[in-house]
């Protein structure tokens, strides 16, 4: 079987230390041994809404770190996900041949569903006090509490009156549809269908993600099974067939290990979870993942971050009070057991050897040391990646080329898959 690497990340934000040892840092190595592809999943990043300038400069903001951090753009495949339009397609089809079971087990669509929903009663909240205030003011007015004159020519009473009704009315039916769970959009549902799709638009074989995408891969094989189950081929599977590979791609798969997917249309990927910082916690609290979306800048550390920020940031972490050596032990003392982590990943080195090297630091000292590791780790890529947004056309020029070769390697496919299933081709 001949191996391909797939993976992304969502353009949304600032990439962080999670974004980066639990992914980007063990693509790099991987693209040496695989022929690799490396995906800017901004499909993925509007299934919550994303101001579409600020979208535009992520799109470019990734590709930069992508290639600051290692990824050679000649040899790895890096491009933007909408630019390749077999990825929507696929997930259609494969939309298809997904049973709603499968995507309601989705620990990811219910925690993000949960958030867009916190999101949404806490902007009723203010509306319904706007309104209140408002209609309490044009009261005030009435009784001739607040004077007439300069007041009522701001208010225009009518307009007012309509807006405020308006208003409530909306305001009732969101909060109809919060009840029913109906805020959440369908691609954030269906999320993970498109996440197959990706995968399986280039019969990729291997995905290195963090931990966090684990049940969304399962998932990815489960579909790809589903759909192996349906449409049975008696021919030897044609990811092995170098007509797939597009001969425009310039990407040659070498045969390595077999994946279990011998004989089925899809091979099925196999996640690749590696390295010692797989689950990068939160520097705010240890028992929450390092995430884009948490409201303080403090809980991470970006690839952009300067040294004083960094140092600055390491200096707040959240440590523990345990007397003797810094140690670590998940479950009793889980910010010094992130911090362990992350000092062994940019060190390169195994947690056990992090501790020996640390055993005579207290928190300040080890702060100090884990800061100046991470400094001295992430400044070369802060300063790449500065130099490769200073020149976006460039930039562009690298996606657009990526974006011919990986529509070269996923067209085929989909048009065999379409065949398959009895659509014109
Ligand atoms: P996202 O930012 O959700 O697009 O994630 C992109 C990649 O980064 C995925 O492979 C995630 O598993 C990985 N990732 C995100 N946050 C973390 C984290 N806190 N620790 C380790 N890996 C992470
Ligand atoms: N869902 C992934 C995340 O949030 C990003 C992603 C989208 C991805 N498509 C993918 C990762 C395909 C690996 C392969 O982290």
């Amino acid at each position: 079987m001949n191996s391909l690497v797939f993976s992304g990340v969502q353009p949304t934000g600032n990439l962080h230390l999670g974004n980066y040892l639990g992914a980007i840092k063990n693509w790099v190595g991987l693209q040496h041994q695989h022929a690799s592809m490396f995906c800017i999943v901004d499909m993925h990043a509007i299934t919550v809404f994303q101001d579409p300038i600020a979208l535009q400069k992520a799109i470019r903001e990734t590709a930069a770190a992508y290639i600051a951090c290692g990824i050679d753009p000649e040899k790895s495949i890096v491009f933007v996900q909408s630019t390749v339009s077999a990825h929507a397609e696929l997930a259609w089809i494969l939309n298809c041949h997904t049973p709603l079971g499968w995507l309601n087990r989705m620990t990811q669509f219910k925690e993000k569903a949960q958030q867009s929903k916190l999101g949404t009663e806490n902007v009723i909240k203010f509306a319904k006090e706007l309104n209140k205030r408002i209609r309490r003011l044009q009261k005030s007015v009435d009784e001739g509490m607040v004077g007439h004159g300069l007041l009522s020519q701001y208010l225009e009473r009518e307009k007012l009156e309509k807006y405020c009704s308006t208003l409530e009315v909306a305001l009732a039916d969101l909060e109809e549809d919060i009840k029913n769970s109906s805020v959440a959009k369908l691609g954030l549902y269906s999320y993970p269908v498109l996440m197959a799709a990706d995968i399986l638009a280039y019969k990729a074989t291997h995905v290195p993600v963090g931990e966090d995408q684990k049940q969304h891969l399962e998932l990815a094989r489960d579909i790809a099974g589903a759909f192996n189950r349906a449409y049975p081929v008696s021919s030897p599977p044609c990811s092995s067939a170098d007509s797939h590979m597009g001969h425009g791609s310039g990407l040659t798969r070498p045969t390595d290990r077999e994946t279990s997917s011998v004989g089925g249309f899809f091979p099925l990927p196999e996640p690749l979870i590696l390295g010692e910082a797989t689950r990068v916690m939160s520097l705010r609290d240890g028992t929450k993942k390092m995430s884009k979306s948490d409201e303080s800048d403090f809980s991470r550390i970006h690839l952009m971050d300067d040294a004083d920020t960094i140092l600055q940031k390491i200096k707040k972490a959240k440590s523990d009070m345990e007397p003797g050596p810094i140690r670590y032990n998940l479950a009793v003392r889980p910010e010094a057991s992130n911090l362990i982590t992350i000092y062994a990943a940019v060190r390169g080195i195994s947690r056990a050897e992090a501790e020996t090297e640390i055993a005579n630091d207290n928190f300040s000292a080890f702060k100090t040391r884990l800061a100046e590791a991470l400094i001295a780790h992430l400044a070369p890529i802060r300063a790449k990646m500065v130099d490769l947004l200073a020149d976006a056309a460039e930039l562009d020029r690298i996606l657009k080329k990526g974006s011919e070769r990986a529509a070269d390697v996923a067209n085929p496919i989909l048009k065999e898959v379409k065949k398959t299933i009895g659509f014109p081709i």
